[in-house]
Order: structure tokens, then sequence, then C-alpha cells
């Protein structure tokens, strides 16, 4: 890996990539690494991508401008030798063509709207169908799919990236415009955190998220059943056929659904469950106890046995959305050169609960003129 890495880095300057740096000095300190900008491919308009590689406190990253596409993240296991645990792609062509959100910033709402439609203030808005019936992930179009504006930055011994959209007023159906901000930042510990920001000019809904597949054994190293999961929540959303909440908040206790303590993710998968046959697996939302916080707090840790890689989410969501790679079903080629099964990656989707514009009693998701919509996660990997 470390060898890859620095081929691909030393290619990247044959090829002409300039370093980026804000304060002046290529190196942020604490071993930062300012943010180098690559050109990784042209869309069919003429538009080009471009990636940008940054490290910090151990943890490589690789970001994309369309989509704001984490492309690549490298994290040492026990013994310090490096993998990269996200699933993807290694070309903008499969991206995309065919990408089921892998390492995407996902907006405006992120995960499902029933049928489409919301309505606010006396007004129904209909969206973008693109699942069944229902609108996921911001619809046909999504924040996934268009090319952000990024910004690379040192500050201390911080290094990151700012990446922004302005999403226009009935885009894909969605009311006002919407200045959107994500702030990637890697401080010196290695430690992931997104900022996420959005004003509007209309009132309108926001749910913005991360869609990053995660295996901590390595991107291409067979399923995520083993790894170990815990969730600090006692309820979750069930969901209907079509993988809408019913508005229940239902208790964890004596279900699958169970993950107050650790237990591999696979131990539960196969127990006949309506809610397990619904989501084709665990696809499911969890309600944190911690309830919508103002600073991040503690969601859920992952652990790999195999590696001894670990990563724990903070977030100031309400919820977590806990898909376990159920609809991969080995028709893509991923960046490793092997075919992603179901199962080969798993995502924690910190985010307000799904279909929340349609349920009065999930935590409200509208956002108004004048008001900011600001939102944090912080990912903490370890070995
Ligand atoms: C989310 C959803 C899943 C699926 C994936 C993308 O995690 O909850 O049902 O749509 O995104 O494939």
């Amino acid at each position: 890996m470390e060898l890859n890495r620095r081929t691909v880095i030393a290619g990247a300057a044959a090829a002409g990539i300039t370093a980026v740096a804000t304060g002046g000095t290529a190196h942020a300190k604490g071993g930062g690494r300012a943010p180098v900008k690559s050109l990784f491919g042209t869309l069919a308009d003429g538009t080009e991508v471009h990636r940008w590689s940054l490290a910090n406190g151990g943890t490589r990253m690789k970001v994309l401008s369309y989509g704001g596409i984490v492309q690549s993240l490298e994290i040492p296991d026990r013994r310090g030798r490096y993998a990269n645990v996200s699933l993807g792609f290694d070309t903008i062509e499969e991206y995309v063509a065919s990408s089921p959100y892998f390492g995407a910033l996902v907006g405006r709402y992120g995960n499902r709207i029933g049928q489409g439609r919301f309505t606010l203030d006396g007004t129904t808005y209909q969206l973008s169908v693109n699942d069944g019936d229902n609108s996921l992930h911001g619809g046909e179009k999504g924040f996934d799919k268009r090319v952000w504006d990024v910004e690379p930055f040192t500050r201390g011994t911080d290094v990151g990236l700012v990446l922004r959209y302005t999403s226009a007023d009935g885009e894909m159906g969605y009311p006002g415009t919407l200045r959107t901000k994500a702030t990637y930042t890697l401080n010196r510990h290695g430690d992931w955190r997104i900022d996420y920001e959005a004003t509007t000019d209309k009132p309108t809904v926001c749910n913005l998220t991360s869609h990053v597949y995660y295996n901590l054994a390595g991107e291409a190293s067979g399923t995520i059943y083993d790894h170990e999961l815990s969730i600090d929540a006692s309820r979750y959303t069930p969901v209907d056929s079509g993988l809408i909440p019913t508005g229940e908040l239902a208790r964890v206790a004596g279900t699958p659904f169970d993950f107050r303590r650790a237990k591999p993710v696979g131990r539960d998968i196969r127990v006949a469950h309506e809610q397990l046959l619904y989501g084709k697996g665990l696809d499911h939302n969890w309600v944190l106890d911690k309830g919508s916080t103002r600073r991040p707090a503690h969601a859920a840790t992952l652990r790999d046995p195999s590696s001894g890689r670990t990563m724990r989410i903070a977030t100031t969501e309400p919820g977590l959305q806990f898909y376990s790679g159920n609809f991969l079903d080995g028709s893509l080629v991923g960046s490793g050169g092997t075919v992603y099964r179901q199962g080969d990656g798993l995502c924690l989707e910190t985010q307000h609960f799904p279909d929340s514009p349609n349920q009065p009693a999930f935590p409200s998701t509208v956002l108004r003129p004048g008001q900011t919509y600001r939102t944090t996660t912080v990912h903490s990997f370890g070995a």
C-alpha cells in the first residue's frame, strides 16, 4: 500500500501537479500535508473533475470534486500496514454510470421521502422520484452527481477542503436556492471531521450526509459481517416494504437491531424478521439515545477484529442509517479490481430520520430563510 501510494503521488508530480498551500508552506504542523490537486477525469460535457489528496495524523484521503466523493481512505492496521477502507472506483466514467453513492456527499435529502412528496406551509412539493415511488438521496441528480467547488486549506495542524455547491430553486423539485458548504478536515490525530452548512432563500427541507462504504479490513477483502459494531441507540425506525418509516420508534431490545453492545454485523442478519426481509438485510435508521446535540457526541463504534482497525463516529445528528451493503450484487468492479458483492462494505450515515418532512413527530428537517443548517460528524480511526 505504502509503495502504491508513493507511486501514485510520484506519477501525479510527473504529470505537473502542483501542491497548494494557503499558509505559505507545503506542510501543516503535526505531519499534515497540504492538499494536492490532480486531474481525475472529464465529464461528457467537458467539465474537468479533480482529485484532491490530503493526509494528516496517519489518515490519507482522496476526494473528488464530483459529488465530494471520498475515492480512497487509507488508514493503518495494528501493525502499521495501510489499506484503503472505502469502496470506490478508479475512473470518473464508473462513478457517473453506476455508482450506488460510493463515498458521496448526499443531498438535499439523505435517504427517502415517501412518494417523493411533502407539504410545507400549505404548499405541496413534488420531488424527483428515483427509488420505486419514492425520492432517494436528493432525487435523480442529487448532490452526489454535482461538481463541487473545492478550496484547500491548512490551518494550524489541520488540513482540509471546503466544498461548495449552490442548488437552484426548484432543483429536483425542492424549493429555495440552497447554498451548501461541506468542510472536510483531517486533524493531527488522523480524525476526519465533516462540518455541513446550508442556507436557503425560501422555506425548504435539508438533510445532508456522507455515504462512504467502509470495510475496515480493506476494500476488496470480502464481507463486513465479522466487523463488530455498537450503536448507542435503544430505538430504531421500522419501515414498510418500500423502506419508508412507519412512524413508530420501536425498541431494539430483543430484536436483531440491538447493537447497544458490540456484536458482529452478521450475527443476526439471517434472523427471520420482517424488517430484515424489507431491507434485504440491515438498512435502517437508528434513533440515537443522545438525540440532536450542539456538539458531536458518540454514536457508534466499528471494529474489524482481523486488522484491529477501529472507527468511532461522533455526531450532532439524532439518527444513524446503518446499511449493510445489501444491494451490492456483483455487477460493479471496484478500485481494487474485484467485483463487489452483497455485504462487501457498510455505510453509517449520520442524519435526521428518513421521510421526516412527512412525519410530524420526527425531529424537524425544515430550514427557513435567515437560519443556518449546521451539523457535524467526526470519524476517529485507530488500531
Ligand atoms: C442508503 C439506503 C439504502 C440504499 C443505499 C444506496 O443507505 O438506505 O437503501 O439505497 O443508500 O444504495
